[in-house]
């Protein structure tokens, strides 16, 4: 039988020799100092262990040092931003650590169990989520009640604003996307006075009765899916596209399911209404067994019968939005530190690279030095739906900005930092956790070549 000995055991699998006695010690083997021997196989139900040790508790498994730390209870529910102000730490600086241990949420973004691990791990403290219904006493209600009451009148008021609602148009190939979108860009009264020509930046902003409506570029679910998959929901209501002389098809059902699982309200455009053949009541009972019933029928599904190609019914289509938007009642803060989603990128031979960013929070101001995922960068420039220069961006809208240093995904999110240093560490500390984990699975790999070989 082969052996192996623990200084070597332990260097394979990243762990002080120490440690890897006490778990030997454990499982009942006897081993003496780090020049002492064992068996393969007892080394590989070791890696094994650790593996699902890991794996499963992530954390858990520390309990015993646990114990030292200071605990500090959070209502459930809570937000980065709350907590980052209960911990009496910058929420950047929140975020960012959260960044780094791999969750790309929002300073808005609810802190649950595993955001509250990796935020206590990153400042050696113990989050624990109360449960808002738990029973409290009420010396303790009192407690808490003084404590938020101390801490509201330290925080200046939270100004929450309304903003665009940002919207997605799907539906199935040829039903009429992107006519729709063209139409509607078209007659967009803000790009008429600055000379009618609409610049591609991946997202058009349409006026309606002097309020915004931001249009994502990209119709069809694809570019909507890959966003949520990588955690980035922007799209606020999808528009359903369907043309009334084909009806319901594939992808409408998918492109319906997608919103549903998003929990994305949606308005149901009937297209080519114009056409003769057209049967817009065949779609209502189509989509009606799909569960989407019309308001006409009773249901609370907005149907707007219309033609993309001759304009008719685009209008109160657009209205009909802005009354769904305005029911979910859509706000940000416009003066919080500016955040977003990069919805498109490529490099410029010219520019560099470009990222076509919405702003989800916060008004995004040139100079401002922006985190990204796997980049970061200055931003030297912005650029508007209109090919404009700008200075600043508000929640909701899109922008192309420059001055990265590298193209990053679509999908990405960014936050605001306070100086290049703190972005470049920031990066650093991912790419060298990026090394790592390309290490361990190196390494992951010659322990199980070894066991194989013997
Ligand atoms: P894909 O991008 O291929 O999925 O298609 P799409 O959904 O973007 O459809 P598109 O806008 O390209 O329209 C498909 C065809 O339908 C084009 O020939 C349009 O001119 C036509 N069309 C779109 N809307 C209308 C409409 O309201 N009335 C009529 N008569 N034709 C329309
Ligand atoms: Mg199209």
């Amino acid at each position: 039988k082969r052996k192996i000995r623990i200084y070597e055991l332990a260097k394979m699998l990243n762990i002080e020799n120490k440690n890897l006695l006490e778990i030997l010690q454990d499982l009942g083997v006897e081993a003496k100092s780090h020049m002492s021997s064992i068996d393969t196989d007892i080394a590989q139900i070791v890696e094994e262990t650790l593996r699902e040790d890991k794996e499963a508790k992530h954390g858990d498994s520390k309990e015993a040092t646990v114990t030292a730390k200071e605990v500090i209870r959070i209502d459930e529910g809570s937000t980065i931003e709350r907590v980052a102000k209960i911990l009496g730490k910058p929420v950047n600086l929140v975020v960012k650590e959260l960044i780094t241990a791999g969750f790309m949420v929002p300073a808005s973004a609810i802190v649950n169990d595993e955001i509250a691990k990796a935020i206590g791990k990153a400042f050696n403290v113990v989050l624990s989520i109360v449960p808002v219904e738990a029973e409290v006493s009420d010396e303790e209600k009192k407690e808490v009640a003084i404590q938020s009451e101390r801490k509201r009148q330290q925080e200046p008021p939270k100004k929450l604003l309304p903003r665009p609602p940002i919207v997605t148009v799907m539906g199935h190939v040829d039903h009429g996307k992107t006519t729709l979108l063209d139409y509607i860009r078209k007659t967009n009264v803000t790009a008429k006075e600055a000379g009618g020509i609409t610049q591609h930046i991946g997202a058009s902003v349409v006026e309606h009765n002097s309020k915004k409506i931001v249009f994502l570029d990209t119709p069809g679910h694809e570019a909507f899916t890959s966003m949520r998959a990588r955690g980035a929901q922007v799209t606020d209501i999808v528009i359903l596209i369907v043309a009334a002389d084909d009806g319901v098809m594939p992808q409408t059902v998918e492109a319906l399911n997608h919103a549903k699982a998003a929990n994305v309200p949606i308005v149901v455009a009937i297209n080519k209404i114009d056409k003769p053949n057209a049967k817009p009541d065949r779609v209502k009972q189509q989509l009606a067994d799909l569960g989407l019933i019309p308001e006409e029928w009773g249901g609370d599904t907005i149907m707007v019968e219309i033609s993309a190609k001759t304009g008719l019914n685009v209008d109160e289509l657009l209205e009909m939005i802005l009354l769904v938007a305005e029911m979910n009642e859509l706000v940000a803060d416009y003066e919080a530190n500016p955040e977003g989603v990069v919805i498109e990128a490529q490099l410029d031979k010219g520019k560099g690279p470009v990222a076509t960013v919405i702003v989800q929070q916060g008004t995004l101001r040139r100079g401002d030095i922006l985190l990204f995922e796997t980049t970061w960068g200055r931003v030297r420039a912005m650029i508007d739906h209109l090919g404009r220069n700008i200075k600043e961006v508000t929640p909701s809208l899109p922008a192309e900005i420059l001055g990265l240093n590298e193209v990053p995904q679509a999908g990405e999110r960014f936050v605001r930092v306070e100086d290049e240093k703190e972005a470049r560490d920031a990066i650093d500390k991912y790419l060298e956790k990026k090394r790592q984990q390309e290490m361990q699975a190196v390494k992951r790999a010659s322990l199980e070549e070894l066991f194989e070989q013997m």
